[in-house]
């Protein structure tokens, strides 16, 4: 914009922007009204909707305690009457293979949408906002040049976005799920998952009260499923907008009969649709913001588009009074609510991905999948399900077989024939500082550290097994007699203070080799004078990097041995376990990816060539390892670019490892392109260590961003992974096992101190350590019920 006008003038003067014209009236153009009214009374304000006041659709809205508390706090009134009409309950249930497990604790409200709409609607007629009902909205740039401000709430479809894609750069990402919003007059007492396998494949129903006599009943079928089952043919006749699809609510309600207790299913304009994440790189257009679903939408399973619709309309109207310029304040409303938004968004696709694959867990117990289903987002943990009700967590500790009280992260594990004292391990961590390709004082002090540090198995960095194996002239080697000698010194100097079992990675780097050790960046530069490279096809890592040499059979047979040898050096050396890199570009990686091996011979192509020098490799190393020791493989089960390792082919290469005698799978991901983009975030590649585990029935490792002891326990009692893998975080706190330990006051086998240390076993004092809150309340609130069901009003119809 060129002139930003100022928001608020002087004495008398009209506020800034004085004139607002709002697209749509939806919850979030007109909560967006009421409030930039209340701020600002003088202000003209402009709501055109294109529908009448009448016309809604949809059902019930769920709140979070944290909406509630903004919109009570913003207007009271508003709150005051949609609190009057609220469904209230803490429980979720889980249906699932014909049983019922219930969680408690939670805290949620719920209205009829319609209700809300009504308020919001009565609201703005209080506050003389003029809403034009039936009255399309003129084009936006007619709007723009006429009002100071055009906030367009015009809806999961925005017309406004999609007048300016060069501004707003949208993407829209639509799902394959199919589902359909639906209502019941059954009243559920609580949220209520119901996942029901039949012979086609899963459904799976969101359900919850919103009234005294309607629930919402969203059901989702995966698109495999939803097609097996019929409903594409059923769809067909009656899909037209507007018009519910009847035929498919009729199939539903009959396959759907034992949730429903002989009550209906009511649609309302109901069919199958399909779920659109809507991002924006912008939410801004000169003078024109959007605001609610047309900004972005996230899966219903976590929480409604009202919720964020709302929390953005208070968001705006808060800045256009704080911010002395325009620009400014639609600025600040996008600062303010885009990590909001991105990190429901993340939560959202975390939790939408699990119900797309929930065919995967469907042969879990139903305590397991019940904690599975409700960790499925990373919000909820295992440690938040427990402090809200500590007996469901018991139940499912109980099932998986864990002794009472010890937290998943600190159970034993038997893998091949070595007892890990616990489920946490030290990942290869490269230390780069060994310019003679012998490990350092370093690699001593840091495996050393780690073995003290708590962890059930720590593995030493990368280790070259060849002098043109090592990814930079910083790394260690395994390839001679001296490097043999130099390794074994080191474990025998571990061994003597403590007896965690200790592994180490071997590696060969291929075309990720020769370069510097990272810099302060993280990344290593080709070195000017490196060595040959090799990899199954000549294409180079990145265009400033080296292109290598096609490897020639008799330089594949080399790698083998190479292998071979190094590994019967480990165990000579006193490794407890060997961890074979085949993930993350390094050489093996690259033969099993198809963006990077363009062979035509019989180790390129399709995958059961791509996976034959890995397999090669492989079974020579498990002949060369000694029998008992736990022989891991690291892979990158996504390559992150179109065209690389899909997730069946990930299956794939880890059911080919275990029958070569993998006895556990390192699920890493990427960094096998540069051109990669991975979705990095909490825990973020767990759903890769699930996949395999669930589809392969092999022992997976799952690392990747997790930090948190509680993050750990939920992967671990949700049965994604058999154990964790903390790299960055163990680098910050290399007692971070221990430290886990005491901060769960957990002090079982699993958590053993270091005797010397023992001392410092608990966690010190903090400075107001032995300050004691008085007593503030005359009377003390009982404490709230854990189990709290919906049971409506007896006045209520
Ligand atoms: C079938 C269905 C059922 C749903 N049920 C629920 C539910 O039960 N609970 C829940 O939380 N969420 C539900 N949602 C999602 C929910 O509708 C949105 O997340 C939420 O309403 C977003 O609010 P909004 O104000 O951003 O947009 P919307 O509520 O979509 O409002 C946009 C408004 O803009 C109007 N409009 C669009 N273009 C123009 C124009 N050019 N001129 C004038 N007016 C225009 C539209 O008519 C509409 O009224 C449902 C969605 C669908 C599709
Ligand atoms: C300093 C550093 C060195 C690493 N060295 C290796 C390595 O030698 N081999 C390997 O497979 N991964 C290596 N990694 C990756 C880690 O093993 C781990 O997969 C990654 O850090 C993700 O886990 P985190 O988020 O818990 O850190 C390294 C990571 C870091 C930070």
């Amino acid at each position: 914009m060129s002139a930003a006008p100022r928001l608020t003038g002087g004495t008398g003067s009209a506020p800034r922007p004085a004139r607002i014209a709002v697209i749509g009236a939806g919850p979030g153009g007109l909560y967006f009204a009421a409030l930039a009214k209340q701020l600002a009374p003088d202000r003209e304000l402009t709501v055109f909707e294109r529908d009448g006041r009448e016309h809604e659709s949809g059902f019930g809205v769920v709140f979070s305690d944290e909406t509630l508390d903004g919109i009570a706090r913003a207007d009271p009134r508003v709150f005051a009457a949609i609190s009057a009409e609220f469904a209230r309950w803490s429980d979720i249930d889980v249906r699932y293979a014909g049983e019922v497990r219930t969680s408690g604790g939670h805290g949620f409200a719920a209205l009829d949408r319609n209700r809300l709409r009504a308020i919001l609607q009565r609201r703005c007629a209080e506050l003389a906002v003029d809403v034009r009902y039936r009255t399309p909205a003129p084009p936006v740039d007619r709007l723009a040049a006429e009002y100071d401000l055009v906030v367009a709430a015009d809806g999961i479809h925005s017309g406004t976005r999609a007048a300016h894609p060069e501004s707003f750069r949208p993407e829209l990402d639509e799902r394959h799920c199919r589902y359909m919003w639906l209502a019941t007059d059954k009243v559920f007492e609580a949220f209520t998952f119901i996942v029901e396998r039949y012979d086609f494949g899963v459904l799976q129903v969101h359900a919850y009260p919103y009234s005294a006599t309607r629930s919402t009943f969203i059901v989702e079928a995966a698109a495999d499923a939803w097609r097996r089952a019929g409903f594409e043919a059923l769809a067909a006749p009656e899909s037209a907008r507007g018009e519910s699809d009847l035929a498919s609510v009729r199939r539903c309600a009959e396959l759907l009969a034992g949730h429903l207790d002989g009550h209906r299913l009511i649609p309302d304009a109901s069919r199958w649709i399909r779920f659109t994440t809507v991002r924006n790189a912008s939410w801004r257009h000169r003078n024109v913001v959007l605001l609610g679903d047309a900004a972005h939408s996230a899966h219903f399973s976590i929480g409604s588009g009202t919720k964020l619709a709302l929390e953005d309309a208070l968001a705006l109207a808060a800045a256009l009074g704080e911010q002395p310029t325009l620009e400014g304040a639609l600025a600040a409303y996008e600062a303010e609510r885009r990590p909001v938004v991105e990190s429901t968004q993340r939560a959202a696709q975390a939790s939408l991905e699990w119900f797309e694959t929930i065919g995967r867990r469907t042969g879990q117990g139903v305590d397991t999948f019940a904690l599975n289903l409700l960790t499925r987002s990373r919000r909820v943990t295992y440690g938040n399900l427990g402090a809200r009700d500590p007996a469901f967590v018991a139940a499912v500790d109980a099932t998986a077989g864990g002794p009472p009280g010890v937290p998943p992260m600190f159970r034993p594990l038997k893998l091949a024939a070595l007892e890990l004292r616990n489920r946490v391990v030290v990942p290869p961590l490269a230390t780069f500082t060994s310019p003679d390709a012998l490990p350092s004082g370093f690699d001593r002090a840091q495996l050393t550290g780690h073995a003290l540090g708590g962890a059930g198995l720590v593995l030493a960095g990368m280790t070259a097994v060849g002098p043109e194996g090592r990814a930079t002239d910083h790394c260690p080697g395994l390839w001679s007699d001296r490097q043999e000698a130099a390794w074994r010194e080191l474990r025998a100097a571990v061994r003597a203070v403590s007896d965690t079992p200790v592994g180490i990675q071997l590696t060969h780097a291929g075309r990720r080799g020769a370069t510097t050790a990272p810099g302060p960046d993280g990344i290593g530069r080709p070195l000017a004078d490196g060595w040959p490279l090799i990899a199954p096809s000549a294409i180079p890592w990145d265009p400033d990097s080296p292109v290598p040499h096609e490897a020639s059979e008799i330089q594949l047979a080399a790698v083998t041995a190479d292998f071979a040898a190094a590994a019967e050096r480990a165990g000579r050396a006193g490794f407890d376990a060997l961890e074979l890199q085949f993930g993350h570009g390094h050489l093996l990686s690259t033969f099993l990816s198809p963006l990077t091996n363009h062979r035509t011979d019989h180790y390129g192509g399709p995958l059961a060539h791509r996976l034959r020098l890995p397999l090669e490799v492989l079974t020579a190393v498990r002949a060369a390892w000694p029998p008992g020791r736990p022989l891991l493989v690291r892979v990158s089960a996504s390559d992150w670019a179109p065209g690389g390792t899909t997730e069946d082919e990930a299956v794939a290469i880890c059911r080919a490892l275990a029958g070569a005698g993998a006895d556990a799978v390192d699920v890493s991901t990427g960094e096998v392109v540069a051109h990669q983009r991975p979705p990095y975030g909490r825990g973020y590649q767990t759903p890769f260590a699930e996949l395999i585990r669930t589809a392969t029935g092999l022992p997976t490792v799952a690392v990747g961003a997790i930090s948190g002891h509680d993050d750990a326990n939920s992967v671990l009692a949700a049965g994604r992974a058999d154990l964790v893998a903390v790299g960055r975080a163990q680098l910050y706190d290399p007692l971070w096992t221990l430290h886990a330990a005491a901060e769960q006051g957990h002090t079982g086998p699993g958590a053993r101190w270091p005797e010397p240390w023992r001392a410092g076993s608990r966690r010190p004092p903090g400075p107001n350590a032995d300050r004691v809150a008085p007593r503030l309340h005359l009377l003390r609130e009982p404490p709230a019920p854990v189990h709290r069901r919906w049971s409506p009003p007896l006045t209520e119809e």
